[in-house]
């Protein structure tokens, strides 16, 4: 079975997928990770990240996979990234890389192949359009503007960075708008989408919510 999970950043989406991978012993795979850990790449190297052809080129020969241990690593270059990848520098940046379609193409690929053998639960932007168009179910998982900053504020502040609610708001807007803006693989509601709207609900009642619908 193939599930997708899209929405915009903050909607509770990574969260959920896991939980729901856990719950159905699927594998999760969070697609964000792979577009963040370029961006860290690209940063490290001091690469222009809006150069086209100088990002598909780093993402041809960039290696990223994920590592299960007790929890999921995500290795670039046999690096572990996976703290790396949350900074507020690297959330910044990621939208403009993931806006170039050959960096878009290299990883749909390889998500495709990642999402083949077994079940998955995979999240991101394009995944029921592009990534998995053949999935059972499609969710799309968002929230009010006003939640997702609340949540994006606790989930700084507990890794101890500082930044106004006002900068957060609008950093989240400013994301919206590039990953629905672009060109492929844009952020959308299909046709085919379960539209689920977590502003007031933990964590706890969407799971439940996904899974009955699933188990239904
Ligand atoms: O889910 P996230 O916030 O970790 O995603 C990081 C960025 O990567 C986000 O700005 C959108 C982009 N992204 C994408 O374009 N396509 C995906 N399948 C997943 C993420």
């Amino acid at each position: 079975m193939k599930i997708a999970i899209d929405g915009p950043a903050g909607a509770g989406k990574s969260t959920l997928a896991r939980r729901l991978a856990e719950k159905l012993n699927y594998i999760y795979i969070d697609t964000g990770a792979m577009y963040r850990a370029l961006t860290w790449e690209a940063l490290r190297k001091e690469i222009n990240i809006n150069n086209a052809t100088i990002m598909a080129e780093l993402a041809r020969t960039t290696d990223i996979h994920f590592m299960i241990n007790s929890s999921q690593r995500v290795i670039c270059n046999g690096i572990d990234i996976t703290e790396q990848i949350r900074t507020p520098e690297v959330t910044l940046a990621v939208s403009q890389v993931a806006a170039h379609r050959e960096v878009r193409e290299l990883m749909v690929s390889k998500q495709q192949q990642m999402a083949q053998a077994v079940s998955v639960v995979m999240d991101g932007r394009d995944i029921g359009e592009c990534v998995m168009p053949d999935a059972d179910y499609k969710f799309y998982i968002t929230a009010s503007i006003k939640e997702r900053t609340r949540r994006r504020a606790a989930e700084l502040k507990a890794n101890g960075y500082e930044a106004s609610e006002q900068n957060i708001s609008k950093e989240i807007q400013d994301r919206d708008y590039n990953d629905t803006h672009r060109t492929t693989g844009a952020l959308k509601v299909l046709k085919d989408s379960i539209i689920i709207d977590t502003s007031n609900l933990t964590i706890d009642e969407a799971l439940n919510t996904l899974l009955e619908i699933i188990e239904r």
